[in-house]
């Protein structure tokens, strides 16, 4: 049997995704919408009687065109993909060489690492401060090609600051990723600046706020230069048909995503409260979910609420969030059953 040796060196060490076992259990685990899919598309998807022998549109223009029109910009502004996923992919690919540093911040989104070392990069792994804000200076002096971060943070929950995101864009002389898959949810935005900084790229989906996760759509949306040198490198027609006419049903349903934040809003201080009524330590979030420390051990907690039929992720064993878990903001009734269920498992672990 050949061994590992045969994988590219910097994927060696790569063990497979998050990808549990699921039966009927309520998923607060993984931020998708509470509301479940979005209307919009799935109206699209059940009357759509097309052709699909032919390729779809080669780089999506459509839904380029679409976007343009959300945000006041260019189609040639925007970069879509197979889920934010692989614009993020497209990212590295498109900015480093085999063993450039690419800085990341700790604690961040897990797949971070991972793209980079797919691409042959090295991690530089950047330490949030204690306030899980951005340690400017250090992330200037890695001197990286590439930094990404997500605004809002996951798992943390809360926004960067734009002071300090336009500090690291002025100071870095690589490229700038601020991956805003829960961007729906906060109050600042970096995407209407792209034309104002020649290395920021923003990164959007249709997963999480959109409600259209299985259907895998992000993009990236930068100034004309960048998007360009992306849209070369990006894999041609990754984006299916079905998928990118959803996405542009659903770019223009806003009404729908006002009324998925809209709940989150009412509901996130809810939860926090009846959590931290629980003996939780929560941390303050512009997300759709909300990272606690656990009074229990995180995985007596984890497992116990799962066979009790609840789901939401663990963190309790990465630095920075020990002992944490994530929890994704539910409905009212949602979060009624969460905070019963974790009452019941922790009265059990004491
Ligand atoms: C910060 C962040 N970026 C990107 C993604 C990937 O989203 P997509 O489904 O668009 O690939 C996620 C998914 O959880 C995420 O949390």
């Amino acid at each position: 049997m050949v061994s590992r040796e045969i994988m590219r060196s910097t994927t060696r060490g790569f063990e497979r995704y998050y990808n549990p076992r699921v039966g009927n259990e309520v998923r607060l685990d993984t931020n998708v919408n509470v509301l479940g899919s979005n209307p919009a598309a799935m109206n699209f998807l059940s009357s759509w009687k097309g052709d699909i022998n032919g390729y779809p549109n080669t780089y999506s223009d459509d839904l380029r065109d679409a976007l343009a029109d959300l945000y006041g910009l260019e189609r040639e502004n925007f970069v879509a993909g197979n889920g934010s996923d692989e614009v993020i992919d497209v990212t590295f690919k498109t900015f480093t060489e085999c063993g450039d540093g690419c800085a990341v911040p700790v604690p961040s989104y897990v797949l971070y690492d991972f793209f980079v070392k797919m691409n042959g990069g090295r991690t530089i792994e950047v330490d949030l401060t204690e306030e899980f804000q951005l340690d400017v200076d250090a992330f200037l002096k890695t001197r990286a090609k590439v930094a990404i971060m997500p605004s809002p943070n996951n798992p943390t929950g809360n926004s960067f600051r734009e002071k300090d995101l336009e500090e690291i864009l002025s100071g870095f002389d690589g490229m700038v990723v601020v991956d805003e898959a829960y961007g729906e949810y906060s109050e600042s935005s970096m995407v209407r600046r792209v034309e104002e900084f020649e290395n920021l790229i923003v990164v959007r989906t249709f997963s999480k706020a959109y409600a259209m996760a299985g259907l895998r759509v992000g993009y990236a949306v930068s100034n004309l230069n960048v998007a360009g040198m992306m849209n070369c490198v990006k894999i041609p027609y990754s984006l299916n048909m079905l998928s990118e006419k959803a996405a542009i049903a659903a770019v223009k349903d806003q009404e729908f995503i006002r009324r998925s934040v809209d709940l989150v809003k009412e509901q996130r201080p809810k939860l926090d409260a009846g959590l931290r009524a629980l003996g939780f330590e929560t941390h303050p979030s512009d997300s759709n979910f909300i990272l606690a420390r656990s009074p229990v051990d995180h995985t007596a907690l984890v497992s116990g609420l799962k066979k009790k039929g609840v789901m939401i992720r663990d963190f309790g064993s990465k630095r920075r969030t020990e002992n944490c878990v994530r929890i994704t903001v539910g409905s009212e009734e949602l979060n009624a059953l969460l905070l019963e269920k974790a009452a019941e498992v922790i009265e059990e672990c004491l």
